[in-house]
C-alpha cells in the first residue's frame, strides 16, 4: 500500500501528541478462516491463518487520580472513572476496559492506564478486528504487569470478554490463532484440547480475502441462535458436544427437530472437512483442499444458513475467475469477507477478474487482499526506532 503509514506508527503518534511516549506497544493480527466455521463453540477443528493486518495498542500507566482512557482512530475517545464500574456492554470500550476488567478479576492489575488503538484490521468484516484489539491489549496490560501469559490463556481471556463482557456468545477460534498463530501456517485447531498444529499453504498457492463491503452488526442474535440450536441437537442425542456426534445418529432425530439436524450436519460434516483439509494441507494437494473449501461453503449456505446473497455472489464469481481453487464465505457469516485458495501466477488476474465481476453484480467496488500466514501477537519492542 503506497503512503500506506503502518498502525503502530499510528498508534504511537497518537500517543505522544496526547501522553507522550508509551511504556509499551503491542500487535495482533486479524485471521481468515481457510475452513472449520461454526465447529469452535462445538469443540470441534477449524483451520485459520493470522493475515498481515494488525491492530496496535500503545499503553502508559496513568496518575491515580486519572480515569483510565482509551482513544481508538476508529471509534473515538472513552473514560472509565472506576474499574468496578459495570462496563457497558453495547459500548466499542468494551472490548479494551473488558481486557483489564477481567484481569484484575485475575489479581493482575495496573491500576489507572491510558492507551491508543489504530488498526488496519477492517472492522465488521469477519477478519476479528474484535478478537485483534482484545488480545493486543491483553498484551500489553500483561507485559506492564510484569505477567507473561501462552496464547491459551489469553485466547481463553479474550473470549470470556466477548461472553460475559461484550455478551457475543463467539468460541475460542478468533482470539487464540490471533494469540499463537506461526508465521508462515495455518493452524489446525482442535477446540477441545486447545492443540494447535501449523500447517502450510500447498506449494504455488496464496489465500485471496474478498472484501464484499457488506457488514453485519457486531452482536448478532443470529449467531446465538445457531449455537442455541447446536446445542439442542447435542442434548437430544445425549453428547457433551457436536463434535461427539455421528452423521447416521441424526436420522433418528424427529421431525420437529429438522432444524437442529440440518444444524447438526453441517457442524459433523465440516469438522471431517477441516481435518481432510488439514490432511491435504500436509500432502501438499491444493486441489483437495479447495474442493473441501467449496463443499464447506454450500454447507454452510444450506444447512447452517450463515451466508447471504453478497456472499454467495462473491463465490460464485471467484469460482469463475482465473487460478481459482476453491473458496468459500469466512467467519461468522452474512457479510463481511469470503476466502479464496488462489494459484500464485494467476493471482492478479484473479483479483482484476473479481473486483469486475463483483462490480457488475452488486454495483460495489470489492477489495481483494492477498495475504501470507502471519505471526501471532506479539510486543514490538524499540519504541525509540518507531519514533525516530
Ligand atoms: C465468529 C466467532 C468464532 C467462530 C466463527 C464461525 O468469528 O467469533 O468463534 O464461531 O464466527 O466459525
Amino acid at each position: 500500500m503506497t503512503g500506506h503509514v503502518p498502525p503502530v506508527q499510528r498508534a504511537l503518534a497518537m500517543h505522544r501528541e496526547r501522553w507522550g511516549a508509551p511504556d509499551v506497544l503491542s500487535r495482533a493480527p486479524g485471521r481468515v478462516n481457510l475452513i472449520g466455521e461454526h465447529t469452535d463453540y462445538n469443540d470441534g477443528f477449524v483451520l485459520p491463518m493470522a493475515i498481515e493486518f494488525d491492530t496496535v495498542v500503545a499503553l502508559s500507566r496513568a496518575q491515580r487520580s486519572s480515569p483510565s482512557t482509551v482513544i481508538s482512530e476508529v471509534f473515538g475517545e472513552a473514560l472509565l472513572d472506576d474499574e468496578r464500574e459495570p462496563i457497558p456492554t453495547a459500548h466499542w470500550a468494551a472490548y479494551v476496559f473488558g481486557v483489564s476488567h477481567l484481569l484484575r478479576g485475575h489479581g493482575i492489575s495496573i491500576g489507572r492506564w491510558r492507551c491508543t488503538i489504530a488498526t488496519d484490521v477492517p472492522v465488521g468484516a469477519s477478519l476479528s478486528s474484535s478478537a485483534a484489539l482484545e488480545v493486543a491489549m491483553a498484551r500489553a496490560l500483561l507485559h506492564l504487569a510484569g505477567e507473561s501469559w501462552g496464547a491459551t490463556a489469553t485466547a481463553e481471556l479474550c473470549q470470556r470478554v466477548e461472553n460475559e463482557v461484550v455478551g457475543m456468545p463467539c468460541g475460542i477460534m478468533d482470539p487464540l490463532i490471533s494469540a499463537g498463530a506461526v508465521p508462515g501456517h495455518a493452524s489446525l485447531i482442535d477446540c477441545r484440547s486447545l492443540d494447535m498444529g501449523p500447517r502450510r499453504l500447498p506449494d504455488g498457492t496464496v489465500i485471496a480475502i474478498l472484501d464484499t463491503m457488506t457488514r453485519r452488526e457486531l452482536v448478532d442474535s443470529a449467531y446465538g441462535d445457531r449455537r442455541a440450536s447446536c446445542e439442542r441437537a447435542a442434548r437430544w442425542l445425549s453428547v457433551a458436544a457436536l463434535r461427539d456426534a455421528e452423521l447416521h445418529e441424526l436420522e433418528r432425530m424427529p421431525a420437529e427437530l429438522a432444524v437442529e439436524r440440518r444444524r447438526a450436519r453441517h457442524v459433523i460434516t465440516e469438522n471431517e472437512r477441516t481435518l481432510a483439509a488439514a490432511d491435504a494441507m500436509e500432502a501438499g494437494d491444493a486441489e483437495a483442499l479447495g474442493a473441501l473449501m467449496n463443499a464447506g461453503h454450500v454447507s454452510l449456505r444450506d444447512d447452517y444458513e450463515v451466508s447471504g446473497p453478497a456472499l454467495d455472489a462473491m463465490v460464485r464469481i471467484a469460482h469463475a475467475s482465473p487460478g481459482c481453487i476453491g473458496a468459500r464465505m469466512t467467519g461468522g457469516g452474512f457479510a463481511g469477507c469470503a476466502v479464496a485458495l488462489v494459484a500464485a501466477d494467476a493471482a492478479d488476474d484473479f483479483a482484476g477478474e473479481v473486483q469486475k465481476g463483483y462490480r457488475a453484480v452488486s454495483g460495489r467496488d470489492a477489495s481483494v487482499w492477498l495475504s501470507l500466514p502471519a505471526e501471532g501477537a506479539s510486543l514490538i519492542d524499540s519504541i525509540e526506532r518507531h519514533t525516530a
